[in-house]
């Protein structure tokens, strides 16, 4: 199949929506990540995602919407939910429903919730608008690689694959959207992301609480709140290792790792904040943003750990941001990357 890269107009959005309606699937832009979509009521069309991104089937997904009307067809919307989506809706946030039959199984991997979201980018509201359906989307990276922030990513994992991706430019949050589980009464954040525990907390008027496995690895017996947590994730080719502790004590190790790993003849990279790079000259420094914005970290994290890869990079040391708010979703999404191998230092 040849895979069209157009940018995102009038045309290639008409064309867009009618490859939907005939159950194909169309990569397209959203504030967060590139989303890989597929009619959600149609179940040929939904098992196609699985298979062009070689997710397993266990794994659900989330559906998009433009307009909290099509709910109706979709879930059963508990109170507590609508303060929610009048503060974040369009926007980085999931929450998960008990789901209606129009729904097919694939598209929840048989969980009796559906996750939804209404994406606030204006390529991805317009072209669900356009098609009027309710869209099945997962991040549209091969299933492991880090998620897909430009256009090009896309392209890199899906070439010959789709019919069509849409380029909207690179994403502005960078990370995905915050999944949030409404509980019975007791919210729980199953994967955090741009709309932070603090937002959440203001306008619950409740204490929110963070599902375990965000800063760790599951337990070989827990039970994956979100079966997305179970998976390798993130990771690029490189072994990655996070490295924290007391700035400058930080700083030299990394140094040190850097000197040990190279004199092994290994291709070596240190992922360090703005703040670090002119002291890490001798590193071969990336750059992924200043310590004191979080968001900017999160905007660049997946394109740089793709940029790795681009590199042919071996081994990387990456500094930490404390996980709180914006930097805990990096940190969940780093922490994955890196296989949750951490260094003291
Ligand atoms: O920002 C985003 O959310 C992006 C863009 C494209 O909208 N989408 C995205 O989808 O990240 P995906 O499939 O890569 O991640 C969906 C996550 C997975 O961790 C999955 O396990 C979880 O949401 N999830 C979906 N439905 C669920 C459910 N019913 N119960 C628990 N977790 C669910
Ligand atoms: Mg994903």
């Amino acid at each position: 199949m040849e895979t069209q890269l157009l940018p995102a107009d009038g045309n290639s959005l008409s064309l867009a929506s009618s490859l939907l309606r005939s159950g194909c699937l169309v990569a397209f832009p959203t504030e967060t990540v590139y989303g890989l979509g597929a009619d959600a009521t149609n179940e040929q069309a939904v098992l196609s995602i699985f298979r062009a991104k070689g997710r397993p089937a266990d794994n659900p997904l989330i559906v998009h919407i433009h307009s909290r009307s099509q709910l109706r067809d979709i879930c059963t919307v508990p109170d507590q939910a609508v303060p929610l989506m009048d503060a974040f809706w369009p926007g980085p946030l999931t929450i998960l429903f008990n789901k209606l039959p129009s729904i097919p199984d694939a598209v929840t991997a048989g969980l009796p919730t559906v996750a939804v979201r209404m994406p606030s980018h204006p390529v991805a509201a317009s072209l669900l608008r356009e098609c009027g359906l309710p869209v099945a989307a997962p991040s549209a990276n091969s299933s492991g690689r880090p998620s897909p922030t430009r256009a090009e990513d896309v392209l890199e994992d899906m070439n010959g694959k789709i019919p069509l991706i849409l380029d909207g430019g690179p994403c502005d949050v960078g990370v995905e959207s915050t999944v949030l589980d409404l509980g019975h009464g007791a919210p729980v954040i199953l994967r955090p992301g741009g709309v932070t525990r603090k937002m959440l907390e203001s306008v619950l008027g409740q204490e929110v609480s963070l599902a375990g496995s965000i800063l760790r690895p599951l337990k070989p017996d827990e039970k994956a709140l979100s079966p997305g947590m179970r998976y390798k994730h993130y990771a690029p080719r490189a072994s990655v290792t996070l490295v924290d502790g007391e700035e400058s004590a930080v700083l030299a190790r990394l140094q040190e790792l850097y000197r040990q790993e190279t004199a092994q003849g290994r291709k070596t990279c240190v992922l360090c904040f703005s703040e670090h790079v002119e002291q890490l000259q001798s590193c071969s420094p990336h750059d992924i943003g200043s310590s004191a914005h979080p968001e900017e970290v999160a905007h660049r994290l997946f394109s740089s750990l793709r940029g790795l890869d681009r590199e042919g990079m071996e081994v990387v040391f990456s500094e930490v941001l404390p996980p709180e708010e914006m930097g805990l979703a990096v940190m969940n999404r780093l922490g994955r990357a890196a296989a949750f191998r951490i260094i003291h230092a």
